[in-house]
C-alpha cells in the first residue's frame, strides 16, 4: 500500500503519456486494455518537402510555437496519429514530441527524405543501399526510439511506384526494413514496428503486399517481415462507396492479413473541397476486421491543394473548408465504440511463406534472397550511432497558441490551447471543447487585409459545403462558427 501511494506520487511528477503500442498480430493493441487502435490520421509536413531543410536544421517537428498551434487544432478535430515524412535525426524534437504526446497523439515516422543519401531510389536501389544512408535511418529511430507516443518507423514510401521498379526494388526495401529491426532489437527498449508505405498501383499492390509480409523459411525472427503494411490510396473521390471506390478490392485482397493494415494517406482532391464520405466506411463494419484505420493527406495546403488548414509565414493559420468537413465526418463516429474493440480472435492469422508462388506480375521480383549488409554497416548495428541523437519527452508548461487562427469565414478563433490529456489517453473528437468557444468577428485580431486566391477559394469552398455536411455538435466551434457564418 505504501509502495503503491509512493509510487503515485512519483508517477504525478512526470508527464503524463500515451500508452507505447504493440503490433499483435494484424492488429495495433494497447497492452494496457487489451483493445485495438485504429488510427485517426493526418500526414503533417508544413511546407512541404522544404519543410524540412537540413542546413537550416529545420523540419515539420524542430518548431514547438507551430507545433502547438497545429496540435491544438488537429486535437479539437479529434486526431490521434499523424504521419510525418521528412525528420532531421539531429535537431531537437522533445518539445514537440512532448505536446503531441500531451494532445493524445502518435506519430507514424518515415526514416527517408528526399534528399540524395536519405533514401533508396527507386531506379537502381543498389546505389544508395551504403552505410552512410543506413547511419541516418538508425539515427531517426535512435531520435524518436524514447518517446512513448512513436507508433511505427516506415521503411520506404513509394520507391515502387511502377511495375518495372518491381524488378528489382523488393529485395532493398526488404533489407532496409530488416536492417532497421536488427538495430531496433539491439539498441531499443521497446518493440517498434516498421513497415512499408506502398503507393496504390493495384497491379502490383498484392504482389508487393505478400513480399513484404511472408515469412522466409529458416530465418531467425523473421526479421526482414514488414511488421506494418500501409498504402497511399485515392481511389475515393467525392460521394463513392465501398463498391465504387474499389475498397471492396482492397479489404478482400488483404484478407487473411497477418500485420496491420492501414491507409497511410487517403482523400482524393477531385472534386474539392472534399466530403471526406470514406471516413464513415473506413472506420465501418466492412473495413476494420482487415483495416486499421488512415492517415488524410495532408495537414497544410500546399501547391498540390491537398490542405485542410493555409499556414501563412508569420504563424498564423486559417482552416479550410476541408478541415471542416472532416471534422464534420469524424464527429458522425462513436469514437468510443470504435477505439474499444477487442480483436476478433487471438490473432490467428498467419504470415505466408515466401515462395515465388506469391507473386503474380511477370517481371516482379520472387528472389527472397536479400542483399547482404553494405560495408561498414554491420559495424554501425553492433556499437550504435556514434554520436546517437536523444529524445524525450519534457515538461511543458504553457499550453496556449501564439499565432492567430481564423475560421473559414474568417472569424477568429479565441482560446485556442492544447488541452494536456490524463495518462494514457488518446485523442479523440470531443477530446478538446474548450478552444475557440469565443469567436472575434470585429477583425481586430486579424493580419490579413485582403483575401489570397487560396484563402477566397475556401472561404466559397465552405460555403458551398453548407450546413448541410456539418452536424450540430458539441466538438468545438470551429463547424459551429462555419455554420452559422454563411
Ligand atoms: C551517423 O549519424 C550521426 C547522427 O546523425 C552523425 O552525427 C554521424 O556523423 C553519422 N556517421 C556517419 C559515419 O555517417
Ligand atoms: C537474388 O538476389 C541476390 C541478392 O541480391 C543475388 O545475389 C542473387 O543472384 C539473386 N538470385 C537470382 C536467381 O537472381
Amino acid at each position: 500500500m505504501l509502495l503503491h501511494s509512493a509510487l503515485l506520487a512519483l508517477g504525478a511528477t512526470l508527464a503524463a503519456a500515451v500508452q507505447p503500442l504493440e503490433v499483435q498480430g494484424e492488429y495495433f493493441i494497447n497492452p494496457k486494455t487489451g483493445n485495438r487502435f485504429q488510427i485517426v490520421g493526418v500526414a503533417y509536413q508544413p511546407g512541404g518537402s522544404a519543410g524540412y531543410d537540413k542546413a537550416a536544421g529545420r523540419d515539420p517537428l524542430s518548431d514547438p510555437d507551430i507545433c502547438m498551434r497545429d496540435a491544438a487544432l488537429l486535437q479539437v478535430m479529434g486526431v490521434n496519429t499523424i504521419r510525418v515524412y521528412n525528420v532531421n535525426p539531429d535537431v531537437n524534437h522533445d518539445k514537440c514530441a512532448s505536446i503531441f504526446n500531451a494532445a493524445g497523439m502518435y506519430m507514424v515516422l518515415d526514416v527517408n527524405s528526399p534528399l540524395v543519401g536519405d533514401s533508396l531510389t527507386s531506379d537502381k536501389p543498389w546505389e544508395s543501399y551504403y552505410a552512410a544512408y543506413l547511419n541516418r535511418t538508425f539515427a531517426v529511430v535512435e531520435a524518436f526510439k524514447d518517446y512513448p507516443n512513436t507508433l511505427a518507423f516506415f521503411s520506404g514510401n513509394e520507391v515502387l511506384n511502377n511495375e518495372e521498379t518491381g524488378a528489382a526494388v523488393p529485395p532493398y526495401v526488404r533489407a532496409v526494413t530488416r536492417d532497421i529491426k536488427n538495430y531496433i532489437k539491439k539498441h531499443v527498449s521497446r518493440t517498434i514496428p516498421v513497415g512499408y508505405s506502398a503507393a496504390d498501383v493495384r497491379s502490383i499492390l498484392f504482389d508487393t503486399y505478400n513480399y513484404f509480409q511472408c515469412s522466409i523459411e529458416g530465418e531467425d525472427d523473421d526479421i526482414s517481415r514488414g511488421d506494418i503494411f500501409a498504402l497511399n490510396s485515392y481511389s475515393w473521390c467525392a460521394e463513392s462507396s465501398f463498391e465504387a471506390a474499389g475498397y471492396n478490392q482492397l479489404v478482400s485482397g488483404f484478407k487473411g492479413n497477418a500485420v496491420p493494415i492501414f491507409f497511410s494517406e487517403y482523400g482524393c482532391n477531385t472534386p474539392s473541397p472534399r466530403v471526406f464520405t470514406e471516413v464513415g466506411t473506413i472506420y465501418g463494419d466492412k473495413m476494420t476486421g482487415v483495416f486499421s484505420g488512415g492517415v488524410v493527406y495532408e495537414y497544410t495546403q500546399e501547391p498540390n491543394n491537398y490542405g485542410l488548414v493555409q499556414m501563412n509565414k508569420d504563424g498564423s493559420a486559417k482552416l479550410m473548408a476541408d478541415f471542416v468537413s472532416l471534422q464534420g465526418q469524424y464527429g458522425k463516429l462513436d469514437f468510443a465504440k470504435i477505439q474499444d474493440q477487442k480483436p476478433a480472435s487471438s490473432s490467428t492469422a498467419k504470415a505466408p511463406v515466401c515462395d515465388s508462388k506469391l507473386i503474380t506480375t511477370d517481371g516482379f521480383s520472387n528472389n527472397f534472397t536479400l542483399p547482404v549488409l553494405p560495408p561498414g554497416a554491420q559495424e554501425i548495428i553492433d556499437n550504435g550511432v556514434k554520436p546517437a541523437p536523444k529524445g524525450q519527452l519534457i515538461k511543458i508548461t504553457d499550453w496556449k497558441v501564439k499565432y492567430t487562427v481564423k475560421n473559414p469565414d474568417g472569424s477568429a478563433i479565441t482560446n485556442l490551447a492544447v488541452k494536456p490529456l490524463a495518462d494514457d489517453e488518446i485523442n479523440s473528437p470531443g477530446s478538446n471543447t474548450d478552444s475557440g468557444t469565443e469567436t472575434s468577428n470585429d477583425g481586430s485580431t486579424g493580419s490579413e487585409t485582403s483575401s489570397s486566391p487560396a484563402s477566397t477559394t475556401s472561404h466559397n469552398a465552405a460555403a458551398g459545403a453548407g450546413a448541410g455536411v456539418l452536424p450540430a455538435m458539441a466538438i468545438g466551434a470551429f463547424a459551429v462558427v462555419a455554420g452559422i457564418a454563411f
